[in-house]
């Protein structure tokens, strides 16, 4: 088989803490590396909306979490790392799986079920403060896994539900309209641990008990002294278990390292100590990722670039694949006829992209007729791949994908025979 595709999306709604990079950053940042692995991540600004309603907030969260990833060394060149806004398929895909999901699959949707029952014990109409936006919210997840067509899906056990619900779409689609979907699986870390917080209780935002990922080494300290603790003295031998202190050394910590820290818990380390030494090794693991946060957070519009990249490199796979889509269920353009395409396609077979670099030492192509006129000029490219990129972006996507494409065009010459021959070459690929 190809390469397994993972995907996973990152809600913008707060600031990452050590619960989020030892449960999803570290092991994902950890699986990109592997080979024969295609990773998507993103950034699901979309779904922040269903929760927040401060503008400010949400783009706050985008910048803190884009940049805490790729502190924690995700390679941008090596992984499609992207905002799901930027990728406009993503709402119209939204709406064909809406048009092939049953309500009634929605209605059995955990979060928006947890919502209703709650308004029905407290006397009130079950719909009281459920927005669509969290009825839907399983459809705008499905249209993410399945725009890439994504094997494996990595979340938490509380998300499981919503990748079956994309394979009931995955489905539901490919059984009216052919097969166009991989039905998605939910990869669940069996050996992340779930790390607990200030107060024992699993970290979260929603129990206000995180220490931030980037606080600062001072900060932390401060935050690792607030640590629940029982009031063993110094020289009274501790309980390794239930201990949270124990459990977040642990989650940083080498087995052999873990191992002598629980020899000190016998011998009755004081937890002053104890807490030094877990300042200690988190610091050594966070410490060198603190400098690159620091400097992303400071330049906002390096990380802005770096999405922008991420966004092309996932719409020359959403582009086309949305105009397969938009065929396959009749949203088709009245001229184009499926029994005509055949001979249009060979009537203008031979237009054709042309790559060259010029003395500027960029790249460009452009787009030549069959009688080889120039149809289109494209903007300059640091690297060839970039521009073989947007080609087979018009090449796949024929002339829907040329919106996308607009910011490296630099000039049309003759805007009907471009449509043709970009449709004619799209035929050729399909
Ligand atoms: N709903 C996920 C969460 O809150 C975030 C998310 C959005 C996601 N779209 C996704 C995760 C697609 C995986 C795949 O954790």
């Amino acid at each position: 088989m190809s390469t397994v595709r993972f995907l996973t999306g990152i809600t913008t709604s707060g600031t990452p803490h050590l619960g989020n990079y030892v449960g999803s950053i570290r092991p994902a940042v950890q699986a990109s590396l592997r080979p024969g692995v295609e990773s998507y991540y993103f950034l699901a600004d979309y779904h922040a909306l269903i929760k927040i309603d401060e503008p400010a907030r949400i783009q706050r969260s985008t910048l803190e979490i884009a940049a805490s990833w790729l502190a924690a060394g995700l390679d941008p060149e090596r992984v499609v790392f992207y905002r799901q806004s930027d990728i406009p398929e993503i709402p119209e895909l939204t709406w064909f799986l809406t048009c092939v999901t049953g309500k009634g699959i929605l209605n059995r949707a955990h979060a928006y079920k947890a919502s209703v029952d709650k308004n029905t014990a407290a006397g009130t109409d079950p719909d009281t403060d459920v927005s669509a936006g969290l009825f839907m919210y399983p459809v705008l997840m499905g249209a993410d896994i399945l725009m890439f067509n994504a094997h494996h899906v990595p979340v938490g056990r509380d998300q499981v539900q919503h990748i079956e619900m994309a394979r009931d779409m995955a489905h539901s689609f490919n059984h009216r309209y052919g097969e166009h979907f991989v039905a998605p699986l939910a990869a669940i870390e069996e050996s992340v641990a779930t790390l607990p917080g200030l107060d024992g209780r699993k970290m979260s935002k929603s129990y206000d008990n995180t220490i931030p990922l980037f606080a600062s080494s001072a900060q932390l300290q401060k935050l690792i002294a607030n640590i629940k603790t029982d009031s063993r003295a110094p020289g009274e031998p501790k309980d390794t278990e239930g201990s949270a202190l124990f459990q977040i050394y642990q989650a940083f910590a080498s087995p052999e390292e873990t191992a002598a820290f629980a020899q000190e818990f016998a011998q009755g380390i004081s937890w002053a100590a104890a807490k030094e030494k877990l300042h200690a090794r988190i610091d050594q693991e966070i410490a060198p990722m603190r400098a690159r946060y620091q400097h992303l957070m400071e330049h906002p519009h390096e990380v802005e670039a770096m999405l922008l990249q991420g966004a092309i490199k996932a719409r020359a796979v959403a582009t086309p694949f949305m105009a397969r889509l938009r065929q396959a269920v009749g949203l088709r353009g009245l001229a184009v006829q499926s029994t005509s395409g055949a001979a249009k396609a060979a009537k203008s077979a031979s237009a054709a992209f042309k790559q060259y670099r010029e003395s500027d030492g960029q790249f460009y192509f452009k787009l030549l007729d069959a009688k080889g006129a120039l149809l289109l000029q494209s903007t300059g490219f640091a690297n060839p791949k970039e521009a073989a990129q947007v080609m087979a972006q018009l090449k796949a996507g024929g002339a829907s994908a040329l919106p996308a494409c607009k910011a490296f065009i630099a000039n049309v010459a003759d805007a009907a025979g471009l449509d043709e021959a970009l449709e004619s070459l799209r035929a050729q690929v399909a």
